[in-house]
């Protein structure tokens, strides 16, 4: 069995890379990809990708740091995303819910970077957290190429199913273990399993039973196990259907 862990931070993680890397591995995560979030954090993401032979690295620049973009994040991401093991432009989106004060700002930030990414054809991880609706308007509008992930789903069944019906996938992490987190639970068990793959968001957003602790990789097998329950099937079909999806669309 094996399992792909398409959103990691692991130059977050409080331990060192090897040791994440080496847990992940004896739960069967074959590979892991880690998104940028800001110009200043590219360089640690791509060292960590240049030591394992299974780390891939995404760039971006995160909504609620829209305001540091400048000319020199577009050569700098255009520059570094000619790296091998650069699989996409991402964490990239807007975020209504840390800041609404920048709104337009992180509009800005956003278009350029998807005009970023079709310019040199990657895919997009999208980080929407209450703006589902300007996020979607602005792939429709700007997106002419890219494949699009919406990293840590959070609409709802009618929101899965506009995002599905466009081609873009849905990637679900930890909160679908938690308790009441009955809109993901059932969008886990509806959306088409062609269109789904599974991340931890490490160090966030651990996983039941590590609910509140720091996040890893390795424990992206609770999140693979609750959505075969939710699914009636096994974690192996889960596990290698997910797998090709995210072949498929990081093209690793
Ligand atoms: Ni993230």
């Amino acid at each position: 069995m094996e399992l792909v862990d398409t959103h990691a931070h692991i130059d977050m993680l409080e331990g060192y890379a090897e040791y994440y890397i080496e847990q992940a591995a004896e739960n069967n995560v074959s590979r892991i990809i880690i998104p940028g979030i800001e110009p200043e954090g590219f360089a640690p993401v791509v060292e960590i990708a240049e030591r394992f032979k299974n780390i891939f690295f995404e760039l971006g620049v995160f909504p609620s740091e829209a305001e540091k973009w400048s000319d020199e994040c577009l050569e700098l991401i255009t520059e570094l995303a000619r790296h091998p093991k650069c699989v996409g432009i991402g964490e990239i989106g807007l975020d209504y819910y840390w800041d609404k004060s920048f709104v337009d700002k992180q509009k800005e930030v956003f278009i350029k970077q998807i005009e970023i990414a079709n310019r040199l054809k990657l895919p997009i991880t999208v980080h929407d957290r209450e703006a589902h609706n300007d996020t979607l308007e602005i792939i429709d509008k700007y997106n002419k190429s890219s494949q699009i992930v919406f990293h840590c789903f959070s609409g709802d069944i009618d929101f899965m199913k506009k995002v599905v019906e466009r081609g873009y996938y849905i990637a679900i992490g930890g909160i679908v273990t938690f308790k009441k987190a009955d809109t993901l639970k059932k969008v886990a068990s509806e959306v088409p399993l062609d269109r789904l793959l599974l991340e931890t968001d490490a160090p966030y957003l651990a996983p039941v039973p590590y609910r509140g602790k720091e996040n890893q990789p390795a424990y992206i097998k609770y999140t693979a196990e609750e959505i075969a329950k939710l699914r009636g099937i096994s974690l192996e079909e889960i596990a290698e259907v997910t797998t090709r999806n995210a072949e498929k669309v990081f093209n690793i």
